[in-house]
């Protein structure tokens, strides 16, 4: 299975991939992980896409499209994946038409998490992460039982700095000008099944597991 999942920040793509990770046994191939580990490394991408993320701005898209070609290329991609933050505007969407080109693939399924802006922006300033394991919370609907500290490996629960609120709403608006054209690129590809992410955890992945069922 080889899924593109869209969405605006904080729709709740990386929670839904994690599911579907499990059930399809595809790696999952997160860019913004990606990229916040080149950070943590102090490679040089990661530190060329500090600036970028730091202001909510999209890193360049050489950059980008050269890091998830290499990914796509290795051997656990024969079976699948499941893209989560790529494409992010066309120039991308047609760049990993390309990439699957090459090695002769098709996407299977293009699953459109649309939240309206107000949800969004409670998500993304409650959301809060394990810095050792990556663990996602929300210090409202998901809270770690004890504050600043994740429940699984004990690491520290922090805030992503691309999670303050300035941020948040520089990113919604790079959304509304850049990705939101890729949502008619794969409609009219038949490719898009938009699902309402307005909902519990559980109510979504039910929905997203019936659609894809039926892919
Ligand atoms: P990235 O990390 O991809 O961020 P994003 O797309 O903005 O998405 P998020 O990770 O913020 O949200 P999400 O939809 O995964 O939601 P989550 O599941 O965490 O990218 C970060 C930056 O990297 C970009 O701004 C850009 O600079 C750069 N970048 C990345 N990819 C790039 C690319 N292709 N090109 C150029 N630049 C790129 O959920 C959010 C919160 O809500 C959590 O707290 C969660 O617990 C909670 N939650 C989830 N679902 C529900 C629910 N149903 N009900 C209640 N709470 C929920």
């Amino acid at each position: 299975m080889r899924i593109v999942l869209l969405g605006p920040p904080g729709a709740g793509k990386g929670t839904q991939a994690d599911h579907i990770v499990d059930e399809y046994g595809i790696p999952h191939i997160s860019t913004g992980d990606m990229l916040r580990e080149a950070i943590k490394n102090e490679t040089s991408v990661g530190l060329e896409a500090k600036n970028y993320i730091d202001k909510g701005e999209l890193v360049p898209d050489d950059v980008i499209v050269r890091m998830v070609k290499e990914r796509l290329g290795r051997p656990d991609c024969e079976k699948g994946f499941i893209l989560d933050g790529f494409p992010r505007n066309l120039e991308q969407g047609r760049a990993l038409d390309d990439a699957l080109n090459e090695l002769d693939v098709n996407l299977n399924s293009v699953v459109y998490v649309n939240v309206p802006e107000d949800v969004v922006i409670e998500r993304l300033s409650g959301r809060r992460i394990c810095r050792s394991c990556g663990v996602n919370y929300h210090v409202k609907y998901m809270p770690p039982k004890e504050e600043g500290v994740c429940d699984k490996c004990g690491g520290e629960v922090y805030q992503r700095p691309d999670d303050k609120p300035e941020t948040i709403k520089n990113r919604l608006a790079v959304y509304r000008q850049q990705t939101a054209d890729l949502i008619s690129y794969y409609e009219d590809r038949g490719l898009l099944v938009e699902i309402p992410g307005d909902k519990t955890v559980e109510e979504v992945t039910r929905e997203i597991d019936a659609r894809l069922e039926a892919v």
